[in-house]
C-alpha cells in the first residue's frame, strides 16, 4: 500500500454517503446544506451524528433551534443538492435558487426536499468540537422513508453527485 492523505482516502472510498441536512432560518424558511459525514450511532435509544465545518450557517442554526432533519436526497435533485453544498444560507435563499420542491413535516416547522429517500427529524443532545468541525450527536424524534425515491451518493470523493448503481 501507500501512504495517502484523508481527503485522497475519501476518493478510494467513494461512493461516500450524501445527506441534505435542513434547518430552520430566524425568518422560517429552511435552509439546506449538503453533508456527507454522518452516522448511525445508536438503535436503542435511536441516535445518528454528522460533522460540520465550524463556520457552516447550518450548524450555527443547530445549536440555537436545537432542533434539525436530515435526509437522504433523491436522485432527481441531484444537482439542486450539488448547489446546496457550494453555497452557505447566510446570504442565498437555496429554496429560490434551486427551485427546490419541499413538504412540510408532520410536528416540525422545518420543510424538507419533496424528493427525499429518508428523513431523520432530530433535537440536538450535544456538540463536540472536533479540528475544524462540530460534531453534532443527535436524538432521532422520528424517521419517515419513501423507497420509490432512489438515493444519491458522492463520487470521486464529493465532486459529484449519483446512486450507487
Ligand atoms: C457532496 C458534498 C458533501 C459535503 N459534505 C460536507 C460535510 O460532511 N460537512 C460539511 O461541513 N460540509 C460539507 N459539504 C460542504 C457544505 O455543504 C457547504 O459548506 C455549504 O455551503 C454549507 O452551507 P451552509 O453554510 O448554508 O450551512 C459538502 C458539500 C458537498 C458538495
Amino acid at each position: 500500500m501507500n501512504k495517502i492523505n484523508l481527503p485522497q482516502a475519501a476518493k478510494l472510498t467513494s461512493p461516500n454517503p450524501v445527506t441534505v441536512v435542513c434547518t430552520e432560518k430566524p425568518d422560517g424558511s429552511t435552509n439546506l446544506a449538503t453533508v456527507s459525514w454522518w452516522t448511525y450511532l445508536s438503535f436503542n435509544p435511536n441516535m445518528i451524528a454528522f460533522a460540520m465545518a465550524k463556520t457552516s450557517y447550518s450548524g450555527e442554526r443547530v445549536r440555537e433551534n436545537k432542533k434539525v432533519i436530515v435526509t437522504i436526497p433523491g436522485a432527481e435533485i441531484a444537482e439542486a443538492v450539488m448547489g446546496c453544498g457550494s453555497t452557505t444560507g447566510r446570504n442565498t435563499d437555496k429554496e429560490t435558487k434551486f427551485g427546490i420542491e419541499f413538504v412540510e413535516v408532520e410536528g416540525s416547522t422545518i420543510k424538507i426536499p419533496h424528493h427525499s429517500r429518508v428523513a431523520i427529524q432530530c433535537s440536538l443532545k450535544e456538540y463536540h468540537e472536533t479540528g475544524d468541525h462540530y460534531l453534532y450527536i443527535c436524538d432521532v424524534e422520528q424517521v419517515y422513508g419513501d423507497e420509490t425515491e432512489e438515493a444519491l451518493f458522492a463520487w470521486n470523493g464529493y465532486s459529484q453527485l449519483r446512486p450507487a448503481k
